[in-house]
């Protein structure tokens, strides 16, 4: 495995299988015991770093440390020195300091993830990076997907609502051909990429189209990123265009949705509440599919300390040429 983890990309097919293998065979049923701890991670440290909103992913990421008794440290935007005035860069100088052995980052800016790695000897995760990617969402769908169907290979899946703005929409997308499965977007004109077609998913603006799949993959519209423009004539509209109830999904689909979900605008309260959906599932899974992650990627990139590139960060920082501000 890469010593990062800031794309989908950075992971081959047989990475992902065997993350999710570690996960399936030595941390999903950790979660059933009384006793939720294991000492594998002892000694080592994960810093947290979230600039924005999270729940089930900053949740999910300290408790997977937490239970592989990592010493976690969690920095929110709000409560950190960023409020002060303070640069990325010098955040992560600072954190560096401690010797970190993962850092986890969300970031509202794309590319923010692949920027602080070249400032810590830390692996970084992304855990979204803007509208770019969300590689361990893609990772906890695939689990999901995975633990209900089998192999992938040849599954449909359509995945509707804001692509545009969805750095979950991205990461899934080559994701899941990744595993051979077969990709629709669905959504109105406004909210689908241009040119989107190149990356080898099916484009439809219908709701009809779900007949055609075997999964549902539902996304949120991401107001935060819509920056006040109208990409749809109203949300009515949207509402009755877009919004997926009960009624749309036949037998033997299933409805997945990275969560939080908004009730009544792209997923109908009945389905939110039926078992139709893996949206708890997916919580579930995002639990066990990151504790394999930070047990992996510090286990598969094990070197000797003295053949890292960075010796000196203060200088190699001092020499860096920055294009990006934040
Ligand atoms: C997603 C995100 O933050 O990109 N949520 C998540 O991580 N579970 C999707 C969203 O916010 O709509």
């Amino acid at each position: 495995m890469n010593r990062h983890l800031l794309s989908i990309n950075d992971l081959s097919r047989a990475d992902i299988d065997s993350v999710l293998a570690t996960a399936r065979k030595d941390f999903l049923e950790l979660s059933q015991r009384d006793i939720k701890k294991v000492p594998t991670l002892r000694g080592r440290t994960i810093i947290d770093l979230f600039y924005e909103k999270s729940t089930r992913t900053s949740t999910s990421f300290e408790l997977a440390g937490k239970r592989l008794s990592a010493d976690v440290i969690n920095v929110k935007s709000g409560y950190s020195a960023a409020g002060k005035g303070e640069s990325l860069k010098d955040t992560v100088l600072t954190l560096n300091a401690y010797r970190p052995d993962i850092i986890v980052i969300r970031h509202p800016h794309v590319g923010a993830a692949a920027f602080i790695s070249r400032f810590t000897r830390a692996h970084v995760i992304s855990a979204g990076d803007g509208k770019g990617e969300h590689p361990t969402q893609c990772l906890l769908d695939i689990f999901s997907l995975t633990q209900a169907y089998g192999s992938l290979d040849g599954l449909k899946v359509a995945i509707v609502g804001d692509i545009l703005h969805s750095r979950v929409a991205r990461s899934n997308l080559l994701g899941f051909q990744k595993m051979g499965m077969e990709v629709t977007l669905i959504a109105p004109p406004a909210l689908l990429p241009r040119g989107v077609e190149a990356l080898g998913a099916d484009v439809s603006h219908s709701l009809a189209d779900l007949a055609n799949v075997d999964v549902i993959y539902l996304l949120r519209l991401q107001k935060e990123r819509h920056q006040g423009a109208n990409f749809m004539p109203s949300l009515r509209e949207y509402i009755d265009r877009y919004c997926v109830g009960r009624r749309h999904v036949r037998p033997g689909q299933r409805v997945l949705h990275p969560g939080p979900i908004n009730r009544g605008v792209e997923i109908e309260s009945g389905l939110a509440d039926s078992e139709e959906n893996m949206i708890l599932e997916q919580v579930e899974a995002g639990l066990a599919v990151r504790m394999a992650l930070l047990y992996r990627i510090i286990v598969d990139n094990a070197v000797p300390a003295a053949t890292s590139e960075l010796k000196d960060e203060k200088s190699q920082a001092a020499n860096e040429r920055f294009t990006f501000h934040v």
